[in-house]
């Protein structure tokens, strides 16, 4: 099977040395290398690559004698295989946060292209358009929007507000993609492209230990809680660290201290998740005061009333603290995502093609969010998890075993050969 060598041409790109995490940010030059790497892998399996107008990546796996197949030049919209039936899609994300894990969206794709070569070398051709997807910005570790690729793709976001979206060094979306030579100007929904997908199965490694606690290797995606990220700039006064009196003092810093121990107290008490995991100061000078403060808030809950009292209570404790040190505050969300509850048939046809395989795969929801959640309000979607020892992840330490990948792409490739081969 040709994982590991898929596997192993993947992992430097983006490494970095030091911390042995990934950066691998959309429209950086990382990117274009992930980008590289997902068109030649599909070249040497002769999969037709096409890079839709909001930058996801596809590599097509055509039905003998069906060039109609969705992205094919003069192809048609819609369902593109004798008797309608619409494509197959498989894939996850190759981009990362600051110092990822290699396996986050990575293990998706490359178990994709492995569980390809699997039913090839087994014989199996397909009978419906089956392509692999590497949709781009999953992470949103750049812009700001989590899943933007697929949000554009599906219609969740208005493309002019994704365009002016800034990174942190105030280049736009629209900058960075034309820098990298896609049009920023076709952005936006594809409504014809996603006519054209019946499915869409993403395997994913587990981000929490579930699997490890029940001794099985593979889970199939329940669904996802509701999650979002708030943007708070806390704005005070800058000063003198030495000679500025306490009681003079406008210290944003102060409220946003209020605000990280609240969303730890909120998502306690609520049985959800709450994380400032990024902060920063302006000016940044040890000895004085910051002028200003901006810090990200992450919230996830398992149902949209709890994330919205969560969210809530954070928040009224931000302003409460925010006033009393007369700082200004102003939040906003940057992304917000609904429950997602996948599709039941489809997961009832990934748990009966596993069954069939003697591959026992607990249901398990997930507080991760995923291309397959914003792709599911358009097209029946599922997820298969591939267990994680320790279920750390957003870290170098993420990891999955050999053993485990293997039975991933086994896994895949049973779902791919029952949707959609002979
Ligand atoms: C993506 O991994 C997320 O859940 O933020
Ligand atoms: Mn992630
Ligand atoms: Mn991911």
């Amino acid at each position: 099977m040709s994982f590991a060598a898929l596997w192993e041409s993947l992992l430097p790109v983006g490494r970095d040395g030091a911390s042995g995490g990934y950066r691998r940010f959309s429209w950086t030059p990382e990117d274009a290398a992930c980008r590289a790497w997902f068109t030649r892998a599909a070249a040497e399996r002769d999969l037709r690559v096409l890079t839709d107008r909001n930058g996801n990546l596809w590599a097509w796996w055509d039905p003998p004698g069906l060039p109609g197949a969705p992205g094919a030049p003069g192809a048609p919209a819609g369902p593109a295989a004798p008797g309608g039936a619409k494509a197959v899609v498989t894939g996850s994300h190759l981009d990362s946060v600051p110092d990822g894990g290699a396996f986050d969206g990575p293990l998706g794709v490359v178990s994709a292209f492995a569980a390809v070569d699997l039913l090839r070398e087994r014989g199996h051709v397909p009978v419906r358009p089956l392509a692999i997807a590497a949709f781009s910005e999953e992470e949103g570790a750049r812009f700001g929007v989590a899943c933007l690729g697929s949000r554009l793709l599906a219609g969740t976001i208005d493309p002019g507000t994704a365009r002016a979206l800034p990174d942190a060094a105030g280049v736009t979306l629209a900058e960075a993609m034309a820098a990298a030579g896609h049009d920023p100007d076709g952005i936006g929904p594809d409504d014809d492209l996603l006519a054209a997908v019946g499915a869409y199965v993403e395997l994913h490694i587990e981000q929490g230990r579930a699997l490890a606690d029940l001794n099985a290797a593979i889970a199939i995606g329940e669904q996802i809680w509701p999650h979002g990220r708030w943007r708070l700039d806390f704005t005070g006064q800058p000063d003198h660290a030495g000679t500025a009196t306490l009681a003079d003092r406008r210290d944003p810093m102060l409220p946003l201290a209020a605000a990280v121990l609240a969303a730890r107290q909120a998502a306690a008490s609520h049985g959800a998740r709450a994380t400032v995991g990024k902060v920063i100061a302006e000016p940044g000078a040890v000895n004085a005061v910051s002028a200003r403060v901006s810090a990200w808030l992450d919230a996830r809950g398992p149902d949209e009333s709890t994330l919205q009292a969560v969210v809530g209570e954070v928040l009224s404790a931000a302003r409460e603290a925010a006033a009393s040190h007369g700082v200004g505050l102003a939040a906003e969300p940057e992304s917000v995502s609904p429950a997602v509850r996948f599709d039941p048939g489809l997961r009832e046809t990934l748990a009966s093609s596993l069954a069939a395989r003697g591959i026992r795969a607990p249901v398990l929801p997930t507080a991760a969010g995923h291309d397959a959640g914003v792709l599911a309000a358009r097209v029946p979607s599922a997820m298969l998890f591939v267990r994680n020892p320790t279920g750390v992840s957003h870290s170098p330490a993420e990891h999955a075993e050999p053993a485990d990948c293997a039975a991933g792409v086994q896994a895949l490739a049973a779902v791919l050969e029952d949707l959609g081969c002979r």
